[in-house]
């Protein structure tokens, strides 16, 4: 871990590089407009936590309309986003700061009402429930379904598009938001994934749809500007797997194949109010992943190391 000492000192993220080490971490907060473009609140809000030399990972965007599991949340698909998302990366690059996008597709965590009436995807049937915020307020997720084989290189090419309209947008880099109990994350972990094709059973197959986007990213920002996230200890969303620590071990030294910007670790240590059951170290990952690593636990700032 980053000492107090380190924070103050430069960093190479690949082909990012910074005079400093605090990073902001990318964090939802839904103010965009109706159109889904980033608003004026934002703008504000980013231009505001800019550091000169610093890094910005900006809240999730989507990469399509029915990918979005959030009222509020921006997307990343038309030509209104990339403008509104222009007038960001102006505002944060006018401070000496450099912005990455966070990019998501919300998977299984949605409601018909958000998605123009298209049911939630995820790669298998496996029962979920929770609460998603639709414009007449907090309703019951619908009920997703498994996404068709043909259906996948559609979705990898939807992360393309997004990261090449990122990169008209002025952005440094993308983040490809593996974790938390989206998309791409219940297509590595077991719990969510039982699917018996190309995409599902072994580590190999579990964390080919992952590798593809990550994939599609690269051939549009070369590796040195990708960044990955993901949550090997998180339990929220009903996410499990049968072993965390060879899953994520496994992608870990996966990413290795490729020389990305950095590995981006959610490690938190509560659940609730409780000490959560599951954990993977940062260490255990450390000791795999030759990259560098970013370490977020939502309990203390994000540390670069
Ligand atoms: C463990 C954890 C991980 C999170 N990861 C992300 C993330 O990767 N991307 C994102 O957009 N929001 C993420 N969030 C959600 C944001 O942190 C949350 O929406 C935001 O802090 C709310 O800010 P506000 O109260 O100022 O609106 C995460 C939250 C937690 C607790």
């Amino acid at each position: 871990m980053t000492t107090a000492r380190e924070l103050f000192e430069a960093l190479r993220l690949g082909a990012i590089d910074l005079t400093h080490r605090v990073v902001h971490a990318p964090t939802t907060r839904l103010r965009a407009d109706t159109d889904e473009s980033p608003s004026a609140m934002m703008i504000e809000y980013y231009r505001q936590r800019a550091s000169k030399g610093g890094l910005q990972i900006t809240e999730s965007a989507h990469p399509s309309h029915d990918s979005r599991g959030y009222l509020g949340a921006p997307g990343i698909y038309t030509q209104a986003h990339v403008d509104a998302w222009r007038k960001i990366t102006d505002a944060v690059h006018a401070k000496g700061s450099q912005i990455v996008m966070q990019i998501a597709h919300c998977g299984r965590h949605s409601h018909v009402g958000l998605s123009g009436g298209r049911a939630p995807i995820a790669p298998s049937v496996v029962p979920f429930e929770t609460q998603v915020l639709t414009q007449d307020g907090w309703m019951p997720n619908s009920p997703h379904r498994a996404i068709e084989l043909w259906e996948i290189p559609v979705l990898v090419e939807s992360f393309r598009i997004a990261a090449v309209r990122a990169k008209e947008a002025g952005f440094d880099g993308v983040e490809l938001h593996n974790a938390n109990g989206y998309l791409v994350d219940t297509f590595l972990q077991d719990g969510t994934n039982k699917r018996t094709d190309a995409y599902g059973g072994s580590l190999e197959n579990r964390a080919r749809f992952s590798l593809e986007i990550l994939e599609a990213m690269i051939s549009v920002w070369g590796p040195g500007r990708v960044g990955v996230r993901v949550s090997p200890s998180g339990q929220w969303g009903n996410i499990s797997d049968s072993n965390p620590e060879a899953t994520f071990g496994y992608f870990a030294a996966r990413l290795n194949e490729y020389e990305l910007a950095y590995l981006h670790i959610i490690e938190p240590r509560i659940k609730g109010a409780e000490v959560s059951q599951r954990s993977v170290a940062v260490a255990t990952l450390r000791n795999i992943f030759r990259g560098p690593i970013i370490e977020n636990d939502y309990l203390a700032f994000p540390f670069a190391n």
